[in-house]
């Protein structure tokens, strides 16, 4: 209560004496989940997007922390890759004089860095742009960051070796003609995080899925009403699953308890939403031991979950175990992605007539 009481005075207080945010609000859009309070781009997949009619325009940017991998969009061609945000302008190249369009998308997720954005600024006019009416939001893990997504086994994952823009949730968002937003962070669970040693004591997913910006507090995020998603696309579990060395197995029980905690709390909030819950790639029913059948094991908490939320609509993807060729540290490569998300395309259009 405290916090969303300090956000609205806030708003009122600069809403009243800074003319140029209410400019911004013409010149361009965020894409993704932006706190608007803060400008800062820190979920994997965040951006900017607007039109103009000119010749140049630039994103400028402030605040840089750590490294960021962005894509540059001019026009909807295949995007400029921008390996590291340094805090200097990001330039679209000199073009034609007349209109485009153009639309940044952070690669990279939280943890290896984000940046706030000040202005965006042209040699030409602005040009009124317009979130696409179609609305995916995709909930999960690294595997919906694209986490050494662009590597080849073996390799370290980098900011650069992240891509966003192709993972499973965007690549399906991008043929459906659909805005996305995805709210993942490597590592988490539903219940508990990637096993390490020591322990990871930081929250889970579902906590983390409440903060507008990854990195701002619990409960922050306030579900605007310009912004409501169609599909909401969770992948989560694999994180759970892991235990050896570390810990005992996970209780399906306690998977079954948390996803469907999730999808009630997000089912408030956007109440037409129809959700899709897709396996993991990276789980298998031979490794670490058959006994643990982590593949099924995890098929069957997702099915218990639709069975036992009938009222809702709730689908299933299921996204076979991935093949050998894999990115870093056995994170699906850009192929496995996009069988993935053919999988999902399917599912939406069968379910939303897309
Ligand atoms: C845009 O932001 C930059 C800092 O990133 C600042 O130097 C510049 O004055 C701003 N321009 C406008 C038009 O507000
Ligand atoms: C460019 O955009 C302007 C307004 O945004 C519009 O009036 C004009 O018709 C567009 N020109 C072309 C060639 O599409």
């Amino acid at each position: 209560m405290k916090v969303f009481t300090l956000a609205f005075v806030v708003s009122v207080v600069t809403a009243a004496s800074l003319p140029t945010l209410r400019c911004r609000d013409s010149t361009y859009r965020f894409v993704g989940r932006v706190n608007p309070e803060t400008k800062e781009l820190t979920w994997p997949s965040t951006g900017v997007a607007f039109s103009f009619t000119g010749t140049t325009a630039s994103i400028n940017i402030n605040s840089v922390r750590g490294t960021a991998s962005v894509s540059l969009y001019i026009d909807g061609n295949e995007p400029i890759v921008i390996p590291s945000i340094d805090g200097s302008p990001i330039r679209t190249p000199t073009l034609p004089l007349g209109n485009h369009t153009v639309e940044i998308r952070k690669r990279s997720e939280t943890n290896f860095g984000t940046f706030r954005i000040t202005n965006v600024t042209t040699d030409g006019t602005f040009a009124p742009s317009v979130a696409p009416t179609r609305k995916i939001e995709i909930i999960g893990d690294s595997i919906s960051v694209g986490y050494g997504l662009d590597g080849v086994l073996p390799c370290t994952d980098t900011a650069l070796l992240q891509n966003n823009p192709k993972t499973y949730g965007a690549v399906a968002a991008q043929a459906l003609g659909a805005d996305y937003s995805v709210v993942a962070w490597s590592g988490k669970g539903l219940v508990r995080n990637y096993a390490s040693n020591p322990p990871d004591t930081q929250p889970p997913m579902p906590v983390v899925y409440t903060r507008y910006g990854a990195n701002d507090e619990d409960d922050s995020f306030t579900f605007p009403s310009s912004w409501v998603p169609d599909a909401v696309v969770i992948n989560l579990g694999t994180n759970d699953f892991s235990y050896l060395n570390v810990r005992e197995p996970v209780n399906p029980a306690a998977l079954i308890e948390a996803l469907s905690a999730l999808i009630e709390s997000i089912h408030a909030q956007y109440e037409d939403a129809q959700f899709f819950l897709v396996s993991s790639p990276l789980l298998s029913d031979y490794w670490p031991t058959i006994e643990d059948a982590q593949k099924t094991t995890h098929i069957r908490v997702l099915q218990t979950v639709i069975e036992r939320l009938d009222a809702l609509k709730i689908h299933f993807v299921d996204w076979p175990t991935q093949g050998s060729d894999v990115g870093c540290d056995y994170h699906p490569n850009e192929a496995t992605q996009a069988q993935g998300a053919d999988l999902l395309i399917e599912a939406i259009q069968t379910a939303l007539g897309w």
